[in-house]
């Protein structure tokens, strides 16, 4: 069966290795940039890397798209007369933007973090799935079941909810991480002190309700420590706000939960 990838960035690179894994053949890979639709072709032993949406070919069985989310409208159009399924793959788009694509329509988001040179394994990855049509569901399944077992279906304002909750879980978790990275350089403290305890955290909510688990000076109702924390954080005023609206917000679930 015959694949063309749309995009050659983190996610393209992860779910075209799985697939090409898979025993699917990949016939172009479309990329802007032509060195990135080359390197991406050439590592998934792609037949043709292009740069230019017309010259797409029609009789692919898999158009996927995996492109910035700003973009998939334009390259929805350029995709509408291809007689294979066409799928993006974006947490938060609408199924809708695909709709008028001949071949049947659908979206496969993969519930993870993917960074190109970070390696992942798809057998623990929800894919998020919806289709247009059950004999286009059909069509999908067999490609999807090869890369990972764990399916599920939900529309699209359900999948923008999941996206929102992954941009808190871990967008936002990892500029936290970010953070206290440069705050400790200023101060000439290791960092690295800090990767059992961000490990410890991110196992606890693999068993309990995060509520359940919170710890800290504003669950503690620690005022003072609250107050001297804020007065260190004077110089960098934006993380000062992060960090009292955040207290905020725990401070307040003490009284919720
Ligand atoms: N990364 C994740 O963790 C993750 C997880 C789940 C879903 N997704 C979804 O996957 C999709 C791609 O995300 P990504 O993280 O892989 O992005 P990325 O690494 O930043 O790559 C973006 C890709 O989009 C292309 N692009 C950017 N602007 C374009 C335009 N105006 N027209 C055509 N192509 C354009 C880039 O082409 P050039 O190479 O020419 O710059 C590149 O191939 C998004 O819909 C995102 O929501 C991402």
């Amino acid at each position: 069966m015959g694949v063309v990838m749309v995009g050659s960035g983190n996610l393209a690179t992860h779910l075209g290795y799985v697939i090409s894994r898979a025993g699917f053949l990949f016939d172009q890979i479309y990329s802007r940039t032509e060195e990135h639709a080359q390197m991406l072709a050439d590592n998934l032993g792609a037949k043709k890397a292009i740069t230019d949406l017309d010259e797409i070919i029609r009789d692919a069985d898999f158009y996927i798209i995996a492109v910035k989310d700003d973009a998939i409208a334009e390259v929805a159009t350029a995709l509408k007369k291809v007689s294979g399924v066409v799928l993006h793959t974006s947490g938060s788009t609408d199924i809708s933007v695909l709709s008028g694509s001949q071949g049947g329509y659908g979206v496969l988001y993969p519930l993870q973090t993917f960074s190109k040179e970070v390696p992942v394994d798809f057998t623990k990855i929800p894919l998020i799935m919806e289709f247009s049509e059950a004999n286009t569901k059909t069509k999908v399944m067999n490609l999807v079941v090869k890369i990972s077992p764990l399916i599920y279906e939900y529309n699209s304002l359900q999948r923008r909810c999941l996206h929102l909750g992954a941009v808190l879980s871990c967008n936002f978790t990892n500029y936290l991480y970010t953070i206290a990275h440069q705050f400790l350089g200023e101060k000439e403290v290791d960092f690295n002190l800090l990767r059992p305890l961000i490990a410890e955290t991110a196992q606890k909510v693999q068993e309990h309700n995060p509520a359940d688990v919170q710890t800290g000076p504003a669950m503690r109702a620690d005022e003072n420590i609250v107050k001297e924390h804020l007065e260190l954080l004077e110089v960098h005023p934006d993380w000062k706000v992060l960090y009292r609206l955040l207290s905020q917000g725990i401070t307040n679930s003490r009284h919720v939960f």
